[in-house]
């Protein structure tokens, strides 16, 4: 099979498709392969490593790239590891990945209910990836620094089994982020986020609530083109100097400008039109109290309003939607183009892309 498969944020499949078409060439494609949120598969006309590899480098939305080398339905009861097993010796290609000089491991996600543990996984798909060589030829295991690493995901009856072609890193912990905000978004997420605001190169950006930097960051590394410097701000003095250290780290300070200031009175801090508001508004969870969020965010919206350009778009991540579409109804002056729910750790907030209506 010249498979691979792609695993990212559950609900910006479609957007990591879309940014994957631009990076390598694929003849098919699954979004969600057996209903899995997170993941798609690409069917490739040439080797896989050399796509893979690609992504590794250029992707900003995928978190890892593994050649799939089998996909099936498992059981949840212990005859599963007997699917993994007997899965794993039907393979053809071990030897192009496997010999006696190479170590590897297996390392595994399993989500849902089964009657056996991810440890377990591992264990077993260990041994039938040793057992599919004669005993002189057999690879060895070295969990710690592995020459390659194998992949076996079990989502409830669905079994992945692949060469990862990231490592152990996922591709969504980005190397610049030297200060850590408390309600950091997913750097990937945050590219989505970029993606579907359609930004152009005249585009002015704006992240008003940016915390640590991530929007504005991945801005620019996303439109290396843009004339325009990104103007990232926050309440909070400590997270605009934690920005101003990660897009240092990121090597595209010279792109934004972060500033303390209240999102509150966009319009007294920005005095020419913004193109694209992009923001990850604070939940009430982590960071700030549930009660002030009504007041937030309808000052913000108001104050949007003032100085969004007339093709402008806003485009807000928040798991207040129902505070979010009351207001929208409020105010009456915005629209709701497009809505849709996304998974953010145990979180599952909703995009939302609005226009002056
Ligand atoms: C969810 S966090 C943003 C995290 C950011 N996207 C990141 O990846 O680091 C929301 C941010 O909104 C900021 N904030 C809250 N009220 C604000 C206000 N009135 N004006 C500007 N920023 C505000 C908080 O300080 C917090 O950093």
């Amino acid at each position: 099979m010249r498979s691979l498969l792609l695993t990212t944020c559950p609900g910006i499949e479609d957007v990591a498709l879309a940014e994957t078409e631009r990076l390598i060439f694929f003849s098919h494609y699954i979004l969600k392969p057996m209903g899995i949120q997170g993941r798609l598969i690409l069917t490739l006309n040439e080797d896989p490593s050399l796509a893979a590899e690609k992504l590794n480098k250029f992707s900003r939305t995928i978190h890892r790239a593994v050649i799939l080398l089998a996909l099936f339905n498992i059981r949840r009861d212990s005859s599963g590891l007997e699917d993994i097993y007997h899965n794993i010796l039907k393979l053809n290609s071990l030897e192009d990945y496997l010999n006696s000089k190479v170590t590897f491991a297996v390392r595994c996600e399993r989500l849902g209910k089964h009657e056996y543990t991810s440890i377990d996984i591992a264990r077993v798909a260990g041994k039938a990836l040793q057992d599919s060589f004669p005993i002189t030829r057999r690879p060895k295991v070295n969990l710690d620094f592995p020459s390659i690493i194998f992949r076996v995901d079990v989502i409830g009856t669905s079994c992945f089994i692949g060469v990862c072609t990231t490592g152990d890193r996922s591709l969504h912990r980005r190397g610049y982020r030297i200060y850590d905000h408390p309600a950091a978004l997913k750097s990937t997420l945050a590219a989505a986020l970029i993606f579907l605001s359609e930004v152009s190169s005249n585009s002015l950006v704006v992240d008003p609530m940016c915390g640590g930097g991530t929007i504005p960051i991945e801005c620019a590394f996303l439109n290396p083109n843009l004339k325009r410097i990104i103007q990232g701000f926050d309440i909070s003095p400590k997270h605009i100097h934690g920005a101003k250290l990660n897009a240092l780290a990121a090597g595209v300070h010279h792109k934004i400008s972060f500033q303390v200031a209240d999102a509150k009175k966009l319009d007294e801090i920005v005095n020419c039109n913004i193109d694209r508001i992009i923001c990850n508004l604070p939940y009430g969870i982590r960071v700030g109290r549930k009660s002030f969020l009504k007041k937030l965010y309808s000052d913000f919206l108001f104050s949007t309003l003032k100085v969004l350009s007339s093709d402008g778009k806003i485009t807000l991540l928040t798991t207040q939607a129902k505070l979010m579409k009351n207001l929208l109804g409020e105010i009456g002056s915005l629209k709701l183009k497009c809505e849709r729910i996304v998974g953010h750790g145990n979180l599952n907030p909703h995009i939302f892309l609005l226009e002056k209506a």
